[in-house]
């Protein structure tokens, strides 16, 4: 039996903090006492880590990551291997990826296609949500097999006609079904049929810009779709997690459906809290950089969206990391901001973005645990085995500095994109070690993970609906 004792730290859950000492046992949690007393001077180990003046945390946990995922001509720029690396770095030892459903193919092809590029690949752990982009009474079926095989929760889109986009007919339809099956429907909520029609007016008056992408997918027409999800989710007797939530009449949206008591649910991500449309306008084809969907709205809408994370109206931060490098992929737009590939990187930098929001003053620190690492593990079904530190759970623990003082470059950072959506800013706290499982992954500043520690995690419900 291999023994680790984490010693001197600030264990800092969703629902506590504690000065305590963390043993752990063949790669789990097997207790934690307070520092000092008796249990923890009796405890002896293999290996002791000296958490002194640090906080002790559960490993991130990731809901909306895209390694390798085939989007806009090209694919995002992370495979499973350097994307879970640079997710350990950043204290994330769980992602959920997103699998997709081939259009004409089944949710199986999709779920062994994600399967085979992840096995053997990743340095930390992983599971899977399925895109549904073509839903037909087939793949409706077969959405209770991919619940039995952990894939228990399934995104579709009101945006990209042509692409992943579903009618409001087919969404009903897969909200049915997951009232029946226990599934969670996430909703990519934007009105793309009304979106391109505003970018082909933009184009058509030359408006080619970047900063145009935002102008064109108008707040109000994210509003309006969240409103149709949750309707339509509220017709169908089913939960609903609507994804990169950014405009604030979307949190409106949400705050009055869950007001009303109904099972709606929202996640945003760190690109909405702390980036804008001044970052979309930067000049030249810079604002490329930033181009997502739902887009970077104007610096306003942010106190919206730590007010939502604060009063539980938004539950989670993901990343939606999807990274494209801006030279070869970004600049396939050069000319024509439709064609920039949606999507940014982020998956090394959540958890110190969200520890920089503690020490702003937007967030306890047991909210930043919570919403980055407990709400989303409980949401997909993986809680108490990821998102906490207690007896019982994966040794997935992360030893953070919270005096450390970095600045995020793309010079230093690991993901495997040319540039940095945070470049040059200024972040207090840093992960020192990170382990997986109890096996170490970081220490030291350095990697000493290995590709192919990381397993797939098959997940139970929703715990929240
Ligand atoms: O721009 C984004 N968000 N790209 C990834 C695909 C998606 O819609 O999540
Ligand atoms: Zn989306
Ligand atoms: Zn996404």
């Amino acid at each position: 039996m291999s023994r680790t004792l984490i010693r001197g730290g600030l264990v800092v859950t969703a629902s506590d903090e504690l000065h305590a000492d963390v043993l752990i046992e063949d790669g789990r949690i097997a207790a934690l006492a307070a520092h000092g007393t008796t249990a923890a001077e009796s405890w002896t180990a293999d290996r002791t880590v000296d958490a002194t003046d640090r906080y002790v945390l559960p490993g991130g946990v990731d809901a909306h990551t895209h390694m390798e995922m085939p989007f806009g001509g090209t694919t995002s720029s992370d495979t499973f291997e350097t994307g879970t690396r640079a997710a350990a770095w950043g204290g994330t030892t769980t992602i959920v990826d997103f699998a997709i459903q081939p259009k004409g193919g089944s949710l199986r092809e999709g779920l062994d296609a994600w399967h085979e590029k992840a096995e053997g690949r990743c340095s930390v752990d992983y599971g899977f949500h399925m895109i549904m982009s073509d839903v037909n009474a087939s793949s409706l079926r077969q959405m209770d097999a991919l619940i039995e095989a952990g894939v228990s929760s399934f995104k579709l889109f009101t945006a990209y006609p042509g692409v992943f986009y579903s009618d409001d007919g087919q969404i009903l339809r897969a909200m049915q079904r997951a009232a029946g099956n226990g599934g969670l429907i996430m909703m990519h909520a934007e009105n793309g049929l009304a979106i391109d029609v505003l970018v082909e007016q933009a184009l058509a008056r030359g408006e080619r810009d970047p900063r145009h992408h935002g102008e064109v997918r108008h707040a109000l027409l994210e509003a309006e779709a969240t409103h149709r999800v949750v309707r339509l989710a509220q017709v169908a007797g089913a939960p609903v997690y609507v994804v990169h939530v950014s405009a604030r009449e979307a949190v409106a949206e949400l705050a009055r459906a869950r007001d009303e008591g109904l099972p709606v649910f929202g996640e945003t991500c760190p690109q909405y809290l702390f980036l804008s449309t001044d970052n979309l306008a930067e000049p030249g084809f810079e604002g490329a950089k930033y181009v997502c969907s739902t887009p970077l709205r104007p610096r306003e809408h942010q106190a919206a969206l730590w007010r939502g994370l604060r009063t539980d109206d938004l539950q989670v931060v993901s990343t939606d990391h999807c990274p494209f490098c801006f030279k070869g992929q970004k600049d396939m737009g050069v000319g024509d901001f439709s064609k920039i590939p949606n999507g940014m990187p982020g998956v090394e930098h959540r958890m110190d973005l969200l520890h920089q929001a503690v020490v702003d003053g937007h967030l306890t620190r047991r909210r930043w645990i919570d919403i980055a690492c407990a709400a989303p593990a409980r949401m997909f079904g993986l809680y108490p085995r990821k998102g906490t530190l207690a007896p019982g759970a994966d040794a997935d623990v992360v030893i953070y500095d919270p005096h450390a003082e970095q600045v995020i470059s793309a010079e230093t950072h690991h993901m495997n994109v040319d540039y940095s959506a945070y470049e040059g800013k200024r972040i207090t706290g840093r992960v020192e070690t990170v382990l997986s499982r109890g096996v170490p992954v970081i220490e030291s500043g350095a990697y000493v993970g290995r590709a192919g520690h990381g397993v797939y995690l098959p997940r139970g419900l929703c715990q929240y609906a």
